[in-house]
């Protein structure tokens, strides 16, 4: 059965992200880092729902030049401290990915780590916005959990509708040209958010250049 969107979400990401610590931790997710070499210094990467900044600030140390949003205010100062601890510069907002002003064919990557908090409708706008916001060209990075992970419950949303999997994936972002899909576990230790063995889906994809 589809699951609502979660009611509140600033609210309730405020009230995590005002603990003391990152709540994921200050080192960037594994699929991202292992995958960020699809872009290349200089280029422009957009962190879609990037909390308190592990991701953002790790490309941004890459030399990229990133933009960043999340919902949740308390999120995003604690991403703008850590980006002034690390000395690097990233254009943060505070928004709702309805409400972003996203740009059409702007970016040269975006980097959509977690971001599970959609329920199918609002999935579907924002990967439309992400399929719309990249250049020809460009490279969308994404990591997830499928629904193996309720069995696993070491984080994420526990609504089925939320998750992914290869199939959904593929049909969401047919636009794109595949370049690695993947169904996989593995331990995670990324803060207190998302800890112990997880069900793990990760999508390399690229807009088409015609
Ligand atoms: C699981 S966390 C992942 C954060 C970050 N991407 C990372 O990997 O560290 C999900 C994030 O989505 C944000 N979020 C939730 N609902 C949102 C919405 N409607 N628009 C924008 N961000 C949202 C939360 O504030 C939170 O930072």
């Amino acid at each position: 059965m589809t699951q609502p969107a979660f009611a509140d979400p600033a609210g309730t990401w405020n009230r995590r992200f005002a603990e003391d610590g990152f709540v994921f931790g200050t080192q960037p997710n594994a699929w991202l880092r292992e995958h960020a070499g699809v872009w290349q210094p200089g280029q422009r990467v957009l962190c879609v729902a990037d909390g308190e900044g592990r991701n953002s600030v790790w490309l941004a140390r890459q030399g990229l030049v990133v933009d960043a949003f999340d919902i949740a205010e308390i999120g995003v100062a604690k991403a703008r401290r850590l980006a002034q601890e690390q000395g690097v510069g990233v254009n943060y907002t505070v928004s709702d990915c309805d409400a972003f002003a996203w740009p059409e064919a702007a970016y040269d990557g975006v980097a959509a780590i977690f971001v599970q908090f959609a329920d199918p409708a609002l999935r579907e706008r924002l990967f439309g916005h992400i399929r719309r916001c990249l250049k020809p060209g460009g490279t969308l990075v994404l990591q997830g959990y499928t629904p193996r992970q309720l069995e696993y419950r070491t984080g994420g949303p526990p609504f089925e509708s939320h998750l992914y999997t290869e199939a959904l994936l593929r049909e969401a972002f047919a636009d794109l040209e595949c370049i690695e899909l993947r169904e996989y576990e593995a331990e995670l230790a990324e803060g207190s958010g998302h800890c112990g063995r997880s069900a793990l889906i990760g999508l390399v994809a690229r807009h088409r250049l015609t």
